[in-house]
């Protein structure tokens, strides 16, 4: 497990670049277009933080979100504290899990699908499968990886909230190219209102291309592909784009 999500109040500061509000419109834009059932209960796989949750929560929906690090979850749940009743917050891993109950809606965002090899990925679509109801969407952001990539590329970036300023370099590696795994290491460089501090973590992750996602799902008994989109617009589909940015992808479960 990667270190830096022992510091969720960090990770918060680090990721808050986008639109919450806006992504909250996309998820219902996909309820309305591609939903065969209404949306009321909604899971977030690798929850982290649960940046989406409040604003779900304010627009109706039941909130649960499913998260393998105790402190995220913690700070999940302190966050949760104004509307308990409205959210479920469980310590899972994603590869295997259960909830109580089932929901209308799946999502896992920021290319959270930790899994190391083939067996972990259909494993994860199954345990998806056990949850979500028949005519339900599942939803990934940037979870397909359709860079041809090197894995010898960085990013950097810098963001404030209260006081709180974290630059985030992140880093991927190959391991192996023939079982596609590669090593994702984010960094942490915090000014947190003086004290200074560097955290860093990695993680293995499998990559999964686009072509071959097409087939895993076409594959799939309890999914079906629905369509992608380049940076959070449906009016984008893949197809058009040279250059992607944050992709979504969506599938339904049959
Ligand atoms: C990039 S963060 C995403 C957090 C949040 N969903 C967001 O949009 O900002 C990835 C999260 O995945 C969690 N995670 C990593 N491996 C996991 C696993 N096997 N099962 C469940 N959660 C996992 C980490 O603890 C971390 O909170």
């Amino acid at each position: 497990m990667s270190e830096v999500y022992n510091f969720p109040k960090y990770y918060e500061v680090a990721f808050s670049f986008r639109d919450i509000a806006r992504e909250v419109d996309v998820f219902e834009e996909c309820f309305r277009q591609f939903s065969k059932i209404p949306v009321r209960s909604v899971l977030e796989i690798a929850c982290g933080n649960s940046p989406h949750m409040e604003e779900l929560v304010k627009r109706g929906y039941q909130y649960n979100g499913l998260d393998i690090n105790e402190a995220m979850i913690a700070y999940s749940r302190e966050k949760a504290q104004a509307f308990p009743e409205r959210v479920n917050l469980v310590r899972a891993d994603l590869v295997n899990f259960e909830l109580d109950t089932k929901v209308d809606f799946v999502f896992t965002l920021l290319d959270s699908i930790f899994v190391k090899n083939s067996g972990e990925l259909q494993s994860h679509f199954d345990r998806v499968a056990d949850v979500l109801r028949k005519g339900g969407l599942y939803f990934l952001d940037w979870c397909v990886h359709f860079e041809i990539a090197t894995f010898e590329d960085a990013v950097s970036w810098e963001m404030e909230q209260n006081n709180i300023r974290v630059k985030t370099t992140v880093q991927w590696q190959a391991i192996s190219r023939s079982e596609q795994t590669f090593r994702e290491t984010i960094t942490f460089e915090v000014d947190d209102r003086g004290n200074k501090n560097k955290i860093t973590g990695s993680i293995i992750k499998r990559a999964v291309y686009p072509q071959e996602f097409l087939f895993f799902i076409d594959r799939q008994q309890h999914f079906e592909f629905v369509g992608w989109w380049n940076n959070w617009n449906l009016k984008k589909p893949l197809k058009d784009q040279i250059k992607i940015d944050r992709p979504i992808a969506v599938v339904r479960r049959i």
